[in-house]
Order: structure tokens, then sequence, then C-alpha cells
């Protein structure tokens, strides 16, 4: 996949219709954890597949688990069954803070029992998150653990010699203020020392007020599906019963991923009406995880919220939302949504008790800060708080993420202002390293577009018209990957006419047989390969056969139809999607999309585009004449040229770029460089 500089998104006027959500990424690592350190076999439904649990699987991979991919999807793991099969490992765990916490505890209690050596590290970031406070803990048990780098942080060695002992006896003090992963760690590793009815009992004291409670029930509920009963005395002591031993459940289903559906919900709450909801699949207000408390915030808001078991159903209430200030230590990643709602509000927006905020992927308060600024918000912060005051002006901000897949999300919201801005000064907003949405979400921003509504004028087209062979497909292919954009190449739509009127014997002069055959066409495109329908509802990959010489000489033919032409007007313009689109033909810029903001006329030397086709059809396997291919592309240029109707001529406002001495990079940093200058960034 092409790296994405950024991702501009368009303003955009409404949202309707059905997500269906990936899997909750802290259920997905715990069970990943448990399904490990288990004996047996589990299956895993809908497992997320994202940065952070590929990391746990590679790690689980490395420790020595089964992991087979089912044919239904599920995953089957085949756990450890508490013994170590590998005692040494090096493990690289991203940014993952689920998979760095509760594996550091597992490894290290397993290393000073059974014997081992593993180390633990991560990106930077991961490098500058806390883990003291979980170490520290580890050690009052007696656990070999030493930092490689700063003292406090990974990457972590963890040692043990085989027969070694934990002294369980002695009560695990935790602070529980800073993270609750740390806890959460504990919880799940700690079963393995107490696995022998003759070990005792493990109980662990909470110091501090325990912060993200929601996120410990999500991880005494599972391991509690996994057989592991921990007696609790509110959120101060937990106690392992002597003899916990983790057990599959056989079957575990993740729900989907109750903070990701917290853009939903704020989408639906800003930009959905009554009649056109916003639908999420997957989860609903049953949910175990905490984040589906957020339901309660943006209701505060103004959101109209329904829930059925697995769905939920969202759109406006209040509008502009209401402006709330409230303590968001249960929801500390949802919260950052709400910063965004207050976009929307009227008045104030104060969110408290974040602190952990601080500490998470980035200092996601000073991030939010001055994001929200950008786009003309008045925030103030503090240390443990933000307040947020919808923009008077909004201004088009250029978002930088932080390599934080919420800030991306969350902040993409902000594309919806032309509902709070004054007619006439909508903004689009920038996202700049829009893939950083990959630790949780890989298709946040397809989803989005799924759903989200713009204006056709807003949504931005680049046309790239000119003769055959002039390269307009390449480079209309890669501007479009730069951008991340949709491709029309629009000969193709005439060529796969021609395909499909040879297969249904229609004579090349039959215009209003052809002009059937062209708004009857029934295409697919998926990556490289272009499916095609025929009458029987039978799918055939016809890309190679539409790249044909013989079928572009006919598509060629049957376009200076005026019929053929009209009925695929409708199907062209449909291209026009979001986020935007680049299109290639002879009269994308003069006819389909006249009012494009960039229009581009590439041509090369006729004998520059005969080499070009030649060391195509050569690499193709496919023999050719580059005489004859001259003559042939000539004369192909002379009838697209001289036909009556859309002939092929630059549009008036195009910009002109002879390619013959350039190499495709450089015409497409020239085209993007054409680009930028049209925009606001
Ligand atoms: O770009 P191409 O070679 O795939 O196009 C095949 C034929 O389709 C071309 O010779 C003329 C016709 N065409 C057209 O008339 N208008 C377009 N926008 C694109 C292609």
């Amino acid at each position: 996949m092409t790296k994405l500089p950024h991702l501009d998104l368009p303003p955009l006027r409404a949202a309707a219709g059905t997500v269906r959500l990936p899997g909750s990424k802290s259920i997905s690592n715990r069970v990943l954890l448990l399904a490990g350190l288990s004996q047996g076999t589990t299956r895993v439904r809908d497992l997320l597949d994202s940065d952070d649990t590929r990391v746990m699987l590679d790690a689980l991979r490395a420790l020595g688990c089964g992991l087979q991919t089912q044919a239904d999807g599920a995953l089957a793991v085949t756990g450890l069954g508490g013994c170590l099969s590998q005692h040494q490992a090096d493990l690289f765990l991203g940014n993952a803070g689920t998979a760095m916490r509760p594996l550091a505890a597992a490894l290290a209690l397993l290393a000073a029992l059974q014997g081992g050596h593993f180390t633990l590290r991560g990106v930077p970031r991961m490098h500058e998150r806390p883990i003291a406070d979980l170490v520290d803990a580890l050690r009052q048990l007696g656990c070999d653990i030493a930092y490689l780098g700063n003292d406090g942080y990974p990457p972590l060695q963890l040692r043990g010699q085989a027969g070694g002992a934990l002294q369980t006896w002695r009560e695990i003090r935790v602070r529980g203020d800073v993270s609750s992963q740390f806890l959460t760690a504990l919880l799940l590793a700690l079963p393995l020392a107490c696995a022998d009815a003759d070990s005792g009992p493990v109980v662990i004291a909470v110091d501090g007020e325990l912060i993200s409670k929601p996120y410990v029930d999500i991880t005494l509920q599972l391991l509690a599906r996994f057989g592991i009963a921990v007696e609790r005395q509110g959120f101060e002591r937990f106690t392992i019963p002597a003899g916990s031993r983790y057990r599959t459940p056989g079957v575990i289903h993740v729900e989907a991923d109750a903070s990701s559906a917290s853009y939903f919900i704020a989408l639906g709450a800003i930009a959905a009406s009554a009649q056109a909801p916003i639908v999420i699949e997957g989860l609903g207000l049953d949910s175990i995880q905490g984040d589906i408390r957020f339901v309660e915030a943006a209701r505060a808001m103004g959101a109209d919220v329904q829930g059925t078991p697995g769905r939920l159903t969202v759109h406006r209430g209040a509008w502009p939302l209401r402006a709330i200030t409230l303590d968001c230590n249960a929801i500390p990643d949802a919260a950052m949504t709400l910063a965004v709602m207050a976009l929307y509000a009227s008045g104030t927006t104060r969110l408290t008790n974040i602190a952990s905020w601080r500490v998470k992927e980035t200092d996601r308060i000073a991030a939010m800060a001055a994001e929200l600024r950008k786009l003309g918000a008045t925030v103030t912060e503090g240390a443990d708080f933000i307040a947020v005051t919808a923009p008077k002006v909004w201004h088009a901000a250029s978002i930088h993420t932080y390599d934080d897949h919420r800030i991306a999300m969350c902040l993409s919201l902000a594309a919806f202002n032309p509902l709070m801005a004054a007619a006439g000064s909508e903004v689009p907003v920038r996202i700049l390293d829009p893939q950083c949405v990959a630790k949780t979400y890989p298709d946040y921003f397809e989803a989005l577009f799924s759903v989200a509504q713009a204006a056709a004028s807003d949504i931005p087209v680049i046309t790239i018209d000119g003769p055959t062979a002039s390269g307009k497909g390449t480079l209309a292919g890669e501007v479009a990957a730069r951008l991340g954009w949709h491709q029309l190449d629009s000969g193709l739509l005439y060529r796969a006419t021609a395909l499909a009127a040879q297969r249904g014997g229609v004579a090349p002069d039959d215009e209003a047989g052809l002009a059937r055959v062209a708004s009857g066409l029934a295409l697919r495109f998926d990556g490289e390969r272009v499916l095609m329908r025929d009458a029987e509802g039978v799918e055939q990959d016809v890309a190679a056969e539409l790249r044909l010489e013989q079928v572009g000489g006919m598509a060629s033919r049957i376009s200076s139809w005026p019929a053929v032409r009209g009925a695929l007007e409708a199907l062209q313009l449909g291209f026009r999607r979001l986020p935007g689109l680049v299109a290639d033909g002879r009269d994308m810029g003069t006819v389909i999309f006249p009012a494009a903001p960039l229009k581009v006329f590439l041509t090369a030397s006729p004998a520059m585009r005969a080499e070009r086709r030649h060391k195509q059809l050569i690499s193709k396997g496919i023999s050719a004449n580059i005489d004859d291919l001259r003559a042939d592309l000539e004369a192909r240029d002379e009838r697209d040229r001289n036909r009556l109707i859309a002939p092929l001529k630059p549009a008036q406002e195009a910009l002109l770029l002879d390619n013959s001495g350039l190499t495709i990079e450089q015409s497409v940093d020239l085209v993007l460089g054409w680009w930028s200058q049209r925009g606001p960034f």
C-alpha cells in the first residue's frame, strides 16, 4: 500500500447508513493472551486485525503458540497450558500497551518459575511510556527484570532460572492511578503463580485511586470466561484463588470496539437525521466495554442513541450540541471524541480527570489542544483537564496526528464544519499520516466515507486527458494512490462496452444497440481485476482482454457515437466519490467534469508513445511491430481528434504536460505540485 502523507477531507454535510465496526482492541489482546496461556485450543471469532493485535500474535507465535485461521475466519489459538516451550525470545511490541504490559507480567512470572530469557521492546514512543509501577510489583514477587534503556521504561529484560519460586504469600501492591493496565497485567498473569493447589491464593492491593475502572471490569469478565474467578473488594483488593488454571471457553466472540464506535456515535449526533440515522453493528448497550458509557456522554450533549443487542442507532437530537462538564476518568479514550463534539456545541465543554491522556500514544491533552486550536476553537488545558469552545470562524487546518490513531479518527469529524460554519466559509480538513489509524481501525476512513455525504461540487476531481499511450493511466493511478483518491480510467469503460458488444454480437455501427450495451455494463473493480458480469450473471475477470489492441480499436470506433457517450456519462459521474477522484481519458476535462479544479492534458511524441506501447506489449509476451503500432496510434489520434462529439483536445484551462522526457515520478510530482498550489494547505 502506498504510504499517504496526508488525506484531505472535503467539507462534509451529512451522514447516514450502516457501519460494521472492527473488534475491540482491549478484548482482542486480552483474549489472545488468555488463549495463549490456556491448555487446548480457543476459537476466537471477530478478532480485531490491526497493528496492536498483530504484534500480540507475533509474540504468541514466537513463544510457540499455535495460530491457525479457520475457514469461517475465526482464529484457532492453541495455548501453552501455562508451560513455556520457548525459553528465549526477543519480542517487538510496536506501540501496543495492551501487549507490552500483560506480556511483561506473564513472561516475568514464567521466566521466574520455569527459567527463561526474554526481551520486550517497542517503537520509540513505547520506550517513553512508563512501566515502573508494574515492574516494581513484579519485583516484589521475586521476578528478575532489568531496564535496557531508561529506568522505568521499556525495553525490558526478563530472566529466571528453572525451578524458581515466587513470593506469593505476601500481598502484592500496585499503583492504580497512572494506568489501569498495570493491574490488568497482574490480574491476567498471576494465575500462573497459583496454579498449584498448595501454592496458596495471591492477593493484589491497589495503591491510590484506580483509574479507568471499566477496563479492569473487562479483564475480570474475560478471566471468568477462561475459568479464573477473581474475588474482589471494591477496586482495592483482588484475590486469585489457589488452584486457578486457565481453561479455554472453546469459542469466544470479540465484540466490536466501543472506542471506535464513539466516532460513529458522534457522527450520528452531528450529521444524521432521524429518517436516515447512523446504524452501528456489532455493539449494543449491553457491551462489557467501559467505553460504551460514551453513549451517556453523547446523549448529554444531545445525541439520540437507541440500542438493541448488537446494534446502536444514532441520529441528531439537540442542535447545536450542548456543552457539558464531565469527569471522563472512566472513558479516557472515547472522551477524545467528546472534545471534538465540543466543536459543534454552544458553550464550553470541560473534560476533567483525564491525566492519563498525557501518557498514552502521545501527550493527548497537549496534542488535542494544539490541533483543536488550529481549527479555530478556544482551548484551555491543565494537568488533568481540557476545555473546548467551538470556533467562531473555522480554519482549514492541517491536523498533525502524532502517530496516534485516535487523534486522526476523532479530528476527522471536524470536516462536518459546514453544519456550523456560515455558508461560504466551509473548510476542508487535512489529516497528516492518516494510516496511523491502522493501530486499531485500518479501514476507518473507508467506513467514514461510506456513510459521509458531501456536495458533489466539494469532492475534488483532477482530470488527465490525452492521446492513446501517453501514459495517462499510469500517471492517474499514481496520483490517485498518493492522494488516497479513487481513479476513473474512462477508456476502460469504452473498451468494456466494445468487448461486451463483440460478445453480444452487436455491430459497431448499431448506435442504439451499443448504447444499450453501455448502459447495461455491470463492472466491478477489485485491485488489478476488472470483473464484468454477463447476461447470465456470471462474473469474469476481463482486465487482460480489455487491454488488447483490437478491443482498443473498436472502443475508439464506437466512442464516436453520441448515444454511447451519453450512456456512459452517468456511470462516469458516479466515480466522483469521497475523498476525491483522478479521472483520465479524452474528455474528462472538457465534457464529463468541466468544473474540475485541476485539468491536465498529457502528451508525448508519437515515436515515444509507440515505443512505450511496444515495451508494454513485449513485457506481456505479446509480439508487436513498432512501426505498425505508431501508424495505428496516429490513426486513432486522428479519429479521436476529429470526431464531432467530444473530440480529443485540451480543455481551455488545462495545463499541458509533455512527458516525453520525464520519468513517471517526475510527472507525478509535477501534477501533485500543481494540485497543492490550488488548495489551502
Ligand atoms: O484510453 P484508451 O486507449 O483505453 O481508450 C480507448 C478508446 O476509448 C479511445 O481510443 C477513445 C475512447 N475514449 C473516449 O472516447 N473518451 C474517453 N474519455 C476515453 C476513451
